[in-house]
């Protein structure tokens, strides 16, 4: 790592009050691709290595949880060949880098309805869970077939079918036992959102999760987002007041 992006890292450390839960919408592939003339998977490819950048900068400043938006559910509507692209690439790059994740004792997780992904596949991904189930490093959580509206109906429906049972009585419901019917239930709440590619929109993503997560949005395209970017990005919410509503 050069001697001054080092220096950034130390700095940060130093400061203290790291965001414990980062959550990115990994924004600008196709934009990447179109700009250089090539197709859009490409730049889902370059997105790739981008991820790998950023979850080992993760990893190594002690960031406890990184949420990656891979796959939202609005994305099914994209063409075929593009959803197969980034399916595929998802996958092979599990099973390439599964045991990297696993040696830097990285925990793997997904979010999302995943039980809608091809059967198949779906195995590569609950095998490296399961893998990687008792790491204790970063928590490296992939939302996937993601949809927050969804999310949270899914809530909505599982607490319903609990009051029907008599297992749980409405009134008694606060926010904290709602989120433990969210797909986030063993995950706190992001406390810094970074999106790339300039577009001020939460896309329907964490829409619960995020009430009073600090957001950072950048022009840089994701393929070229760098560490030092991330290192920026994390910077800015070490500079932030976080009041919570209070004064
Ligand atoms: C957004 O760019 C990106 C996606 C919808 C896909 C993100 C997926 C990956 C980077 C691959 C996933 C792999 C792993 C290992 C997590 P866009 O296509 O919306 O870009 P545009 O807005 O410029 O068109």
């Amino acid at each position: 790592m050069p001697n001054e992006l080092n220096k950034l890292k130390e700095k940060i450390l130093k400061k203290g009050n790291l965001p414990g839960h980062i959550a990115i919408i990994m924004d600008g592939n196709g934009r990447w691709a179109r700009r250089r003339g090539l197709p859009r998977t490409a730049g889902h490819k370059a997105g790739v290595t981008a991820v790998k950048r950023i979850v080992r900068a993760a990893g190594d400043m002690g960031i406890s949880v990184l949420t990656l938006f891979t796959f939202s559910q609005e994305n099914w509507k994209r063409p075929k060949n593009e959803v197969s692209a980034i399916m595929k690439l998802l996958y092979e790059t599990t099973k390439r880098e599964i045991n990297e994740l696993d040696r830097n004792n990285v925990k793997l997780m997904t979010t999302g309805r995943t039980e809608e992904l091809s059967p198949r596949r779906r195995q590569i991904l609950q095998e490296a869970i399961e893998r990687t189930k008792n790491n204790t490093g970063l928590i490296l959580n992939l939302a996937l077939n993601y949809g927050g509206r969804t999310e949270i109906l899914d809530a909505v429906k599982k607490i319903a079918g609990d009051v029907k049972r008599g297992k749980l009585d409405p009134a008694q419901l606060t926010e904290e036992s709602f989120s433990d019917y969210l797909y986030t239930n063993t995950l706190p709440d992001p406390d810094l959102l970074i999106r790339t590619s300039g577009e001020m929109r939460i896309s329907n993503f964490l829409l619960w999760q995020t009430s009073y997560t600090e957001l950072y949005v950048t022009d840089v395209l994701w393929p070229n987002f760098s560490v030092r970017d991330f290192y920026r990005a994390i910077q800015d919410y070490q500079s932030r007041e976080r009041r919570f509503g209070r004064l």
